[in-house]
């Protein structure tokens, strides 16, 4: 890892093979990026175990642990801080943050449906049963509402007759995966600024 690489916290729920399309890229040091750490909300899913076999090391702060949401906010931030991260990756993460990691951290986020078009946990399948022809997927950054935060990029998938939510999921990842990357690189390499609504890579003044 180089020394000028930006620190990564990624975040994950479920499968991770958008976290595993980050430890991929990250093996290369032109990419300007590493992953320091890889935390979870539950134990036993295989986006930890894709962290574990990277050698990187993770974390679970479970909800049920903690008396309230505030206090389940305020351990993931403290354990996120641990790894001084210049960037946290919500990869599948399937929670919205609360003003303790979105106030200490620029967070991103990705999203399985082109925003504002179907926010939420069922981004496929309400776009699915909406009966759009054209469905895709958005990288933002995370702010305090669900899926509303300023958009960086967005990718178009057309939804095919046979589809069903699966099929669907699966080819809008297969795109999702390479957007994340390529945008998370980016940011990594020629920084960003946030004007607004409106987010563009590179440096401020620059
Ligand atoms: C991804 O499609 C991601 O956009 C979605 O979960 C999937 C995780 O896949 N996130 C959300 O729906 C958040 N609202 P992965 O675990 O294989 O990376």
């Amino acid at each position: 890892m180089s020394s000028q690489a930006v620190r990564l916290v990624v975040l994950v729920s479920g499968s991770g093979t958008n976290l595993q399309a980050l430890l991929d890229a990250v093996a290369d040091e032109t990419y300007g990026a590493s992953v320091v750490a890889v935390g979870a909300d539950r134990d036993g899913v295989e986006g930890l175990a894709r962290a574990r076999r990277a050698g990187v090391p993770t974390f679970v702060e479970r909800v049920a642990d903690h008396p309230t949401r505030e206090d389940w906010d305020r351990a993931l931030a403290a354990h996120i801080a641990a790894y001084r991260p210049d960037l946290v990756v919500c990869a599948g993460f399937m929670r919205i943050l609360g003003k303790p990691t979105l106030e200490a951290f620029p967070v991103l986020n990705t999203h399985p449906a082109l925003l504002p078009s179907f926010p939420g946990a069922h981004g496929v399948r309400d776009a699915l049963s909406y009966g759009v022809r054209v469905t895709g997927c958005t990288v933002m950054l995370a702010d305090a509402g669900v899926d509303t935060g300023p958009i960086i990029a967005q990718e178009a998938v057309p939804v095919l007759d046979d589809d069903d939510e699966a099929a669907l999921h699966e080819r809008i990842k297969s795109v999702e995966r390479h957007l994340l990357v390529d945008t998370v690189g980016r940011m990594a390499r020629e920084g960003w600024t946030v004007t607004g609504r409106t987010v563009r890579f590179g440096r401020p003044g620059g």
